[in-house]
């Protein structure tokens, strides 16, 4: 601990109270301490701890000050530096009758001030240790910002792109979504919760809420318990059992009861099942929105279902201040449950280091940062290096890519050069100005040896409903700058520079409001303003390169005919200029996979690889033959899960198995041998799939189980070996118990879901 912080704390606690020397013994017990700070706080104090709010417009500074004082604010969250962090502390500490620490808390989702690609990118670099860079730079600048807790990671498996939010997730999978969430939540909280440079993790959102219906935001999800259990649970319990401190409860209802006060949910499972220990904190007015919901009559029943499902925080919501006093005379709530929730946020501050010392990430004004968003540049390049690892190639063709840094380069489309979607949804304290378009980022990397002519080309889209909405979003500024110009002179702008270049880039897709909260879309169409443009640079008989920049899988079956080559890059953050031109011109050979599966169009969703076995599977060859399909298109995802190309070529060789058979407690081994048989160093990522072909219900064709990202030099050969075990094996069955039965197993492996060579071996 900082020496004047402790000396301030000390001086603090001897001043203020004659109970310091019994508090600094008690300190070394969590549940001691806090179990004695419970017996002397009121109701009212009780009440105010469990109620965390959001800084802004709302309620004005002094406000928020008189309130903390009084001991009715517990934490808040949206306010980002220590400068202004600081005040809050010190109305807690200096004014407050028992001193409880506040908390502050944001959305740091990824990167902090330094912004790293979306987490869907994140994931599309199948590189753990990228990832846990990424979290770790996030908690270092957040902590220093005075910041306690962070609402993240956000491990929601979503397997349908029309939800806004897949943005924010890591994908389809459950296996890579539920390794992400360990990562994630080891880099947030590092040495511990308590560390100074640490966040605290607080999983969400718990439960289910990729699972929205048709993918609209807030929806309804119903699902039933094996699907719960096997596909979407597991990313939240294994964040908890990473040590995640918080659990941020989803705003969806599950099967009819919503998850904020769903006992069942919160109680039997998160509590006594997975003995989550930590805080629970409900989503923003989420407990007013149960009468909305239809399972309160009004804001006193819905803090007592709240409160007695188990929700101890309550975020931007103040029927607990208001209902909770009446609802505990009453009888309604009793002491133990009030008790409960409050013994949980204090043992949160706990866990923090708060009550050791409240200033621990606050520090002293005299060593505050002039300038917050001057990070390093050890920070800038680890986003740069994240950013090369997140993209996809998804096409060349006769080797479009990667670029000469000579000739002429044209550079067209309406994300070439837009600074605020580069960072994509949720870039916490980010700051646009900072970031590196695509436009910088190729100018840097050719200097003088090439030429580029950069032109618009289109709006984002035509749809003024759409431009409505992305503006609204953002209520401070335009989210969206609209060119007046019409259609027609931008693109005979952009084919004027086309036809004086050598080759054609085009960055295009969805600005980063259409994929965030809220941001559900019918169709996953590139907006037809920029199809257009796409179709008249095509004509021109140029080298096209499609650099993609979105948030969700887009149906790209047409572009993909257009486009001689095509990036997904998603939003790649501060960086992303730079990490774009990298890979564009070969400075980084790409890696990436997707994490996710690409439909072809929004009617084939939910286009997921690791769907059950089913009766009348499609067959390949054999159309109309009353087989499970889509009669008006092509079968299967455009791009599949794991899919991604590199500069260079690998090939597989056939599987080999250690033994055709498995005993309980024994392990087989898998193994290929992976060439690189092209020109250039690369990555590529090796992926290990299982079947259980047979057993007591259907089971995915195929699940991914582990996987290896190797760099392999030109020529170069590795085996690459994997151990599977009965652990891998084991399924939720019908009476929810999680085994595994005897029987055939396929093993799959491949670079890609699809692409895959198969040895099967039995379980005995
Ligand atoms: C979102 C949460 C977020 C919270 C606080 C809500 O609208 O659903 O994911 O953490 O706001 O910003």
């Amino acid at each position: 601990m900082n020496k004047l912080c402790l000396l301030g704390l000390l001086v603090g606690l001897a001043s203020h109270s004659a109970l310091a020397d019994t508090q600094s013994e008690l300190l070394k017990n969590k549940d001691a301490f806090v179990g004695d700070l419970l017996k002397q706080m009121t109701v009212d104090e009780k009440i105010g701890q469990l109620r965390l709010i959001s800084i802004g417009p709302e309620m004005p500074q002094p406000q928020i000050l008189k309130e903390i004082a009084a001991g009715r604010i517990g934490g808040t969250f949206n306010s980002i530096t220590r400068a202004e962090n600081r005040p809050l502390q010190d109305a807690a500490i200096k004014n407050s009758r028992l001193k409880i620490p506040m908390f502050f808390a944001y959305d740091v989702i990824h990167g902090h001030r330094t912004i790293f690609p979306i987490p869907l990118a994140l994931a599309s670099s199948w590189d753990m240790d990228a990832i846990a860079l990424t979290g770790r730079t996030s908690a270092i600048e957040a902590s220093a910002d005075g910041i306690d807790m962070t609402f993240a990671p956000m491990v929601d498996i979503s397997r349908d792109p029309r939800w806004g939010r897949s943005s924010e997730g890591f994908g389809e999978d459950t296996y890579m979504v539920s390794r992400i969430a360990q990562v994630m939540v080891k880099a947030f909280q590092d040495q511990g919760a308590n560390a100074p440079t640490s966040l605290m993790a607080s999983v969400k959102h718990f439960a289910l809420y990729g699972g929205v219906e048709g993918g609209r935001d807030y929806n309804t999800v119903d699902m039933s318990p094996t699907r719960m259990a096997q596909v979407y649970l597991p990313p939240y319990r294994a964040a908890i059992d990473a040590g995640a401190g918080g659990v941020m409860v989803a705003l969806n209802s599950v099967n009819g009861v919503p998850a904020t006060s769903n006992t069942w949910l919160m109680q039997d499972l998160l509590r006594k099942e997975w003995g989550f220990k930590g805080v629970t904190v409900s989503d923003h007015g989420a407990i007013t929105e149960l009468v909305r919901h239809g399972v309160a009559r009004d804001g006193r029943e819905a803090a007592k279902l709240a409160i007695k499902a188990g929700i101890d925080l309550s975020m931007n919501d103040s029927l607990y201040g208001q209902e909770l006093p009446g609802l505990l005379k009453s009888g309604e709530v009793s002491q133990a449950e009030l008790d409960n929730a409050v013994r949980e946020v204090l043992g949160a501050k706990y866990d923090m280091g708060l009550f050791e010392n409240p200033y621990l990430r606050i520090g002293i004004a005299s060593e505050d940062p002039a300038d917050t968003n001057a990070e390093g540049r050890l920070h800038r390049d680890a986003a740069r290096s994240v950013a090369r690892k997140s993209q996809v190639l998804l096409k060349n063709d006769n080797q479009t890519l990667p670029l000469k840094k000579q000739g002429t380069i044209a550079l067209v489309g309406p994300l070439a050069d837009a600074q605020i979607d580069m960072m994509g949804s949720w870039a916490a304290a980010g700051v646009p100005a900072q970031s590196v378009t695509l436009n910088d980022g190729i100018r840097r990397a050719v200097g003088e040896r090439a030429r580029v002519i950069y032109a618009k080309g289109a709006n984002l889209t035509h749809d003024q409903k759409i431009i409505d909405y992305l503006n609204f979003l953002n209520f401070d500024r335009p989210e969206v700058i609209i060119d007046p110009r019409p259609a027609k002179v931008m693109i005979d702008e952009a084919v004027a520079a086309a036809k004086q270049a050598d080759v054609i880039v085009a960055a295009v897709g969805e600005s980063r409001g259409m994929s965030h909260e809220s941001s559900s879309r019918t169709t996953l169409e590139i907006p037809a303003s920029q199809r257009e443009l796409i179709s008249a640079l095509k004509a021109t008989g140029k080298p096209l390169v499609l650099v993609l920049m979105n948030g969700r899988p887009l149906s790209l079956g047409w572009e993909q005919q257009q486009a001689d080559a095509m990036l997904e890059t998603w939003f790649t953050g501060t960086e992303g200029g730079n990490a774009i031109a990298d890979v564009l011109f070969g400075d980084y050979n790409p890696s990436g996979k997707l994490p996710v599966s690409f439909p072809r169009s929004v009617g084939q969703i939910p286009t997921y690889y690791n769907h059950l076995s089913i009766g009348r599977p499609f067959t390949p060859g054999k159309p109309g033959n009353y087989t499970s399909q889509y009669f008006d298109e092509e079968q299967g995802p455009l791009f599949p899960f794991g899919y991604g190309l590199s500069y260079t070529d690998f090939s597989l060789s056939e599987l080999t198995l250690s033994s055709r058979s498995l005993k309980k407690g024994d392990t087989v081994e898998a193994s290929v041998t992976v060439k690189n048989t092209g020109k250039r160093e690369g990555e590529t990522v090796v992926q290990l799939y299982i079947q259980d072909v047979t057993a007591s219900m259907s089971r995915p064709v195929k699940e991914l189980k582990n996987f290896q990202k190797i760099m392999l030099k030109p020529g170069e050969q590795k085996i690459v070996r994997f151990t599977i075990d009965e652990e891998q094996l084991k399924f939720y069955n019908t009476q929810l118990q999680f085994a595994a039965e005897p029987g055939e197993f396929n093993v799959q492996v491949g670079l890609d879901s699809q692409a895959v060579k198969q040895q099967s071996f039995e379980l005995m």
